[in-house]
């Protein structure tokens, strides 16, 4: 088993550039799958989730091959709608399959997504899109079936704002007949940087970065070039880092207008910040503010983000809240940040942060992607030296972790562990 060890009582210092996004990438991969033309993405985040998305794609037909810094994407071979099961099983983003093989042959057969644990995440609503383009879902052994004879262009309202329903329905529109307009759309950036993609291909999608995005289908796709957006979440990480050590960053290659609600509460937090064109320096503050902070679909403050938060908010003297209004049961980190000593108390969606008071660190264990970064930046500023297991939640989202903290000056390495150190688990 891999884990890191994390020297505490360290302060970030020094720059970095930020990888492109995983949530765009993770779409993105399936998407050339929508046309039996030749793709070349670039930016591409060297993480695991990436890995698993080509050996899917491989498996389903397509030839992959990397040349400098591209991806290209050959999907003219591709004849399999039912992508292999151990392959999906434990990805979440594997949901992409549904609309684009959907798309393309009119029928896939892929089992329940899997992928981080955040309490119950339904894809009721990827279902309902489906369904208004005329398709028929069924379970069998286990396994999502939908087919549609002619996927037809519809009117659709989500009852929930969600990323993943938003472009998957895109993904199955754009092939369709006639036009789609998706209504209470999600707005996330990503989903802007997949319609650009698809659009680069030959679609016709618009209003994507509102909330109502309309569709008009196209008979076939072509080839395109297309170059993945900065990681906002990826760039928050460092820039939270770089408060909560009290040190500086200097987060370069972002679109700083995605980070907006992530540099505003850091403002607010105490933290100093500097903002270029394509860069935001952090500067941490010796003395830190509590706040209350709300997670929210885009522009709100992004889930992806609380557990990272929840850290830097541990060290601001006073009472903090933090409300997680987008996933039931995102605070699986809570306990084990309680055993570095930070003091948190969960009411329903509420945790109440008592801050102000000094970590020490623990083996602690990463449970998802993002609590795992967020245990980093707490073994960074706890007392001692932080063992952290389940790294492999950490590496589907985030590139060598470990190097890449030490480009800003600080010490995570990684090493191979027996499971015996962390008893219990
Ligand atoms: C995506 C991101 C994830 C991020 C999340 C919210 C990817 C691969 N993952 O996840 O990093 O944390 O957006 O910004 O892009 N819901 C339903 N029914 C559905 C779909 C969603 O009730 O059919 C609910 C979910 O349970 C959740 C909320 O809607 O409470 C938002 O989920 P959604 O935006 O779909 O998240 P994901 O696409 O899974």
């Amino acid at each position: 088993m891999e884990y890191l060890r994390i020297k505490g009582q360290q302060k970030i210092n020094g720059t970095i550039r930020i990888n492109g996004a995983k949530n765009a990438a993770v779409a993105i991969l399936p998407a050339a799958l929508l046309t039996e033309g030749i793709v070349k993405i670039d930016n591409l985040p060297k993480i695991t989730d990436i890995d698993k998305l080509v050996e899917i794609l491989k498996a389903l037909g397509a030839k992959v091959s990397f040349s400098e810094e591209h991806l290209n994407i050959d999907s003219s071979g591709v004849d399999n709608f039912s992508p292999p099961p151990s392959l999906v099983n434990k990805f979440r983003a594997s949901y992409y399959l549904m609309g684009v093989l959907l798309g393309r042959f009119g029928q896939v057969k892929i089992p329940m997504p899997g992928g981080c644990n955040l309490g119950p995440r339904p894809i009721d609503q990827h279902i309902k899109g489906f369904t208004a383009l005329g398709a028929k879902v069924e379970l069998e052994d286990g396994l999502v079936k939908i087919k549609a004879k002619n996927l037809k262009g519809a009117h659709i309202y989500l009852d929930v704002v969600s990323v993943g329903a938003t472009i998957n329905i895109m993904l199955a529109a754009v092939r369709a007949e006639g036009k789609t307009i998706i209504e209470n759309a999600a707005k996330e950036p990503e989903i802007v940087d997949v319609a650009n993609f698809l659009n680069a291909m030959g679609a016709q999608v618009i209003g994507t970065g509102t909330d109502v995005i309309k569709i008009q289908g196209v008979p076939e796709l072509g080839h395109a070039e297309h170059t993945v957006i900065p990681d906002r979440i990826e760039a928050g990480t460092f820039m939270i880092a770089a408060a909560a050590t009290k040190g500086e960053a200097l987060v370069a290659e972002v679109i700083p207008k995605h980070l907006d609600p992530i540099i505003a509460k850091l403002k607010e937090v105490g933290a100093h910040l500097e903002v270029g064109p394509d860069w935001v320096r952090v500067k941490g503050n010796n003395m830190l503010f509590p706040a209350d902070v709300k997670t929210f679909p885009y522009p709100g403050f992004p889930t992806d983000l609380q557990a990272p938060m929840m850290v830097l908010l541990t060290q601001a003297p006073g009472t903090s809240l933090i409300t997680e209004n987008v996933f039931e049961g995102r605070f699986r980190h809570v306990d084990e940040l309680k055993k570095m000593g930070a003091r948190i108390k969960l009411g329903g969606r509420t945790a109440i942060i008592d801050g102000g008071h000094e970590l020490v660190s623990a083996p602690v264990r990463a449970m998802d992607l993002r609590g795992g970064a967020a245990f980093i930046i707490a073994g960074l500023i706890s007392r001692g030296e932080t063992v952290l297991a389940g790294v492999e939640h950490i590496d589907r989202g985030y590139e060598h972790i470990e190097k890449r903290f030490k480009q800003l000056g600080v010490s995570v390495e990684r090493n191979t562990i027996s499971n015996e150190i962390f008893p219990g688990k």
